[in-house]
């Protein structure tokens, strides 16, 4: 497959770009600029150039154009920037299941986050809503279109090395979860089409990522 990354210079999207030329796909990493040229293509991926928040859903589907599959692994980032929560997290996440559907794509893995369907205290700063409720308001998007959609939704990230081990399921408890085992978990999925309709937590855990969707499926 030809695997578009939404978000490809992205941390986990450089760690999943190896993985999935190891599994025999080809990733085509779409970012906002054109310094990352170097590093995209040393690890195995073709570059494209899309801005999340300046281009609108035909761009999106242009930028996919040839591809098999979108995976969403961008976001805001933890600039404070309670903006940028709609605007990249939110709207990136629908213009791409949009773009994916002009694109004639089917299958779309989005990288989400642990516990966004539940209610927050009072006390929430504004930029942690903003980021939660985002999060929350794509997946439900994504999750009413037709589209073979798996949703992950990691807990908090580490740029520990990779384990191998993880837990995955609707009701996992939060806990932390290397960035290169949640990109071997999407390369995972991609090739699982059991998991279309799916949307787990990931933490780490003591099963492979093959047990761990195994069980999951189950
Ligand atoms: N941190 C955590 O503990 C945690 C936990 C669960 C889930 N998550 C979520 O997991 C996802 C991936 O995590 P990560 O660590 O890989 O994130 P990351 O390193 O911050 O990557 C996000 C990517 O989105 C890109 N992006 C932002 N605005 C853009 C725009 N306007 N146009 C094009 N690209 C844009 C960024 O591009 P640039 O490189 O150009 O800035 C960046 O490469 C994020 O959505 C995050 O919210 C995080």
């Amino acid at each position: 497959m030809r695997v578009a990354i939404v978000g490809g210079h992205g941390q986990i999207a450089r760690l999943l770009h190896p993985l999935l030329v190891d599994a025999g796909h080809s990733p085509v990493a779409l970012v906002r600029s054109e310094h990352y040229r170097n590093d995209l293509e040393s690890a195995g991926a073709e570059m494209r150039l899309l801005d999340i928040e300046q281009e609108d859903a035909a761009a999106f589907g242009r930028a996919f154009a040839g591809c098999d599959a979108v995976v969403f692994a961008a976001g805001g980032g933890p600039d404070g920037n309670k903006e940028r929560k709609r605007t990249v997290d939110l709207e990136g996440s629908l213009k791409s299941a949009d773009g994916a559907r002009l694109a004639g794509i089917r299958r779309f893995v989005q990288v989400s986050a642990i516990d966004v369907d539940n209610p927050l205290p009072p006390d929430t700063g504004e930029v942690w809503q903003a980021y939660v409720e985002a999060k929350r308001d794509a997946d439900a998007a994504l999750r009413a279109t037709d589209l073979d959609w798996t949703i992950i939704r990691p807990g908090r990230l580490t740029d520990e090395p990779p384990t191998g081990l993880v837990a995955l399921g609707p009701d996992v408890a939060r806990a932390s979860v290397p960035r290169a085992d949640v990109a071997a978990v999407l390369t995972a999925v991609l090739d699982r089409p059991e998991t279309v309709g799916r949307q787990w937590n990931l933490v780490s855990g003591d099963l492979t990522v093959t047990e761990a969707i195994d069980r999951a499926v189950g």
